[in-house]
């Protein structure tokens, strides 16, 4: 794993699956708040616990009303949104002993102090 194939993964993603699943993945993205049927949240403990192939599967086969994107992203792209999503993921749920020493003073400056 790369810094470059997360980078990638963040931009393919931010083109091809935030429009419904939303920047953060919470499946709220523009698309569903139009109407589109809501994706479930990336942060679900189903899809937590799902394994990467997972998501590449539904990437190249489509999933319920979702459609296929294996014409548009690459093998090779599609595990690069992978990653990403496991980044997505961890951001949401990392635990705090887990965050580098000045995260983690900020973290609890900010608590403290009532701030989000
Ligand atoms: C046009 C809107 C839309 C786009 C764009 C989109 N999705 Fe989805 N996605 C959905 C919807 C809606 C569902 C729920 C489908 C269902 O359950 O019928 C879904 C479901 C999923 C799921 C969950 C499957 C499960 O196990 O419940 C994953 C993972 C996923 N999408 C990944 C992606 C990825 C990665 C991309 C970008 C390559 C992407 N989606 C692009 C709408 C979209």
């Amino acid at each position: 794993m790369t810094r470059q194939t997360l980078q990638r993964g963040r931009e393919r993603f931010e083109i091809y699956c935030a429009p419904c699943h939303s920047p953060l993945g919470d499946g709220d993205g523009l698309v569903a708040r139009r109407g589109f049927p809501h994706p479930p949240s990336y942060h679900d403990e189903r899809l937590r616990r799902a394994p990467d192939r997972h998501f590449y599967d539904v990437m190249s086969e489509g999933y319920g009303v979702m459609a296929s994107y294996a014409d548009r992203v690459a093998p090779s792209d599609r595990w690069a949104i992978v990653a990403y999503i496991r980044a997505l993921q961890l951001s949401q749920h990392a635990p705090v002993a887990a965050l580098p020493p000045g995260a983690r003073e900020h973290l609890e400056q900010a608590t403290a102090e009532g701030r989000p």
